[in-house]
Formats: structure tokens, C-alpha cells, sequence
């Protein structure tokens, strides 16, 4: 595994070919598996206005807003993998591993809204033969960028990523009590295979986990 565990567990940064994503990223409009939508007319409604928001891979310079709001993510929610301080404020780290990653083996787009950074989905093949078919998701979104399509755009984009490289099936795991994300793993035609059970400590309550994946190619 290439993930730095000082980063996350579960998700941090890169995958290449950076001036196709970011041409892709530029076009106004388009299919949002080509990596970069505008929502409705560019922004999103109520007080949290985003002006011009777009899904792009961050470029290792922009290590720091990425770290930041990895960091803000932490202390928004405790549905993801790590607690409030527990992940490392230095961008260094994150700069370096964002230089080094390989398109072939990660996919990581951050949802920009100008300079900041706003959300990210990770997904990471397996290291070995057999596994490499596969990949592991991770995605998360500032509050304020939730519920405006930007969850969904952000796995539609990890589908075409995946489809281009003949990677056949997508995992996550998620708590049993996330209903927002379960609702748009299901959406995005992810379906529960087990359940793990005790598999995290929350605030000290043992917390089960459904383990759930999408198959890109016909079941065999
Ligand atoms: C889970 C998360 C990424 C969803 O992103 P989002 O941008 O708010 O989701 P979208 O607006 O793209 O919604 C897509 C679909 O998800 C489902 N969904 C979204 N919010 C939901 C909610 N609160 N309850 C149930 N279903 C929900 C809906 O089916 C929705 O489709 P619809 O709009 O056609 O009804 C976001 O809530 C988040 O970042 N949460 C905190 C971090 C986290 O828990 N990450 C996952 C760890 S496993």
C-alpha cells in the first residue's frame, strides 16, 4: 500500500495525466465523468453560495487547501476513518505523496470552489495480481458541499477512471448508521455484501460497518 498512514487510511492524493484532467476540468459543461461539472449554472444555493466549483486532481503545490479541509472533514464528522487531530497538519507529507502516485494504481480528484478545497473521493487498486482489479473508495465532502450532486459526480468520475484502466469492481465500507452515504453508494450502484461487525470504536461504542462494492463488468 502507498497510502502514508500519517495521510489517511483512508484517502489522500494522486493520479496523473494532469493537463488532460485539468483541460477536461476547464470545459464548462460536459458529461461529469469527464472529471469536472459546474453545478446548476455554476453555483450551489443556500447561504453556502459555491461560485465556481470544479473536480480536478490537485496539483502537489496545492497540498496545503487539501490538507486543510482533510483536516476540517476530521473535526466536521465522525463517519469517516479518523478523529479530530489525529491526522497529520503538515502538507509536506501530502505534497509528497500527491508528486509521486501513479494514475494506473489511484484515483484522486478533489472538488475545488476556486482556491479551496471543498471534498475528495480516493480509490486505490490492489498492490498484487490478483487484487489489482480492484479498487478501494473513500470519499468525503464538506458540509457545505453536500447535497448538490457533488458525492455522486465525484464516484461517476471514479467509474470512468476505473473503466479506462479495466479495473472491474469498486469497495468501500461504511458505518450501518451513515444513511447519507449508504443512500449514495446505492445510488451510484453499490450494493451491501456483508456486514462488519464491531469492525470500529466510535467514541468508545463498538460501531458495525456494511462492506459494500460495484462490479464494472458482468458477474462471472
Ligand atoms: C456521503 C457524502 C459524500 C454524500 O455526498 P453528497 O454530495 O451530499 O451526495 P449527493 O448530493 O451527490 O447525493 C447523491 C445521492 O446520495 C443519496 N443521499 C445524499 N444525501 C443523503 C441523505 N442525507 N440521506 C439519504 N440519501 C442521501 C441520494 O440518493 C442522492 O441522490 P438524489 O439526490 O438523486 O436523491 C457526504 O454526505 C459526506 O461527505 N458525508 C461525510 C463524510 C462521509 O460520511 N463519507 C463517507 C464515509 S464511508
Amino acid at each position: 500500500m502507498t497510502t502514508p498512514p500519517a495521510l489517511e487510511a483512508s484517502g489522500a492524493p494522486v493520479w496523473g495525466h494532469r493537463a488532460e484532467l485539468r483541460a477536461a476540468a476547464d470545459r464548462p459543461k460536459g458529461d461529469c465523468s469527464d472529471f469536472a461539472r459546474r453545478g446548476p449554472d455554476g453555483i450551489a444555493g443556500g447561504d453556502n453560495r459555491l461560485v465556481n466549483p470544479t473536480i480536478r486532481i490537485p496539483a502537489p503545490e496545492e497540498a496545503e487547501a487539501v490538507t486543510r479541509m482533510l483536516c476540517e472533514l476530521d473535526r466536521e464528522n465522525s463517519t469517516m476513518m479518523l478523529e479530530p487531530g489525529e491526522r497529520s497538519e503538515d502538507p509536506r507529507l501530502l505534497q509528497e505523496w500527491l508528486s509521486v502516485l501513479h494514475p494506473d494504481h489511484h484515483c484522486y480528484l478533489v472538488v475545488f470552489d476556486g482556491l479551496r478545497a471543498l471534498g475528495f473521493v480516493h480509490a486505490e487498486r490492489g498492490p498484487f495480481r490478483r487484487s489489482r482489479h480492484s479498487a478501494y473508495v473513500v470519499i468525503g465532502l464538506l458540509e457545505e458541499a453536500r447535497g448538490s450532486g457533488w458525492g455522486r459526480r465525484l464516484l461517476e468520475a471514479v467509474d470512468r477512471w476505473a473503466t479506462e484502466r479495466g479495473v472491474a469492481r469498486l469497495e468501500l465500507t461504511v458505518m450501518t448508521h451513515n444513511a447519507a452515504a449508504i443512500g449514495l453508494y446505492r445510488r451510484c450502484g453499490y450494493v451491501e455484501e456483508g456486514l462488519r461487525r464491531h469492525s470500529l470504536i466510535l467514541d468508545g461504542t463498538p460501531v458495525d460497518e456494511f462492506a459494500m462494492a460495484k462490479l464494472l463488468t458482468p458477474d462471472r
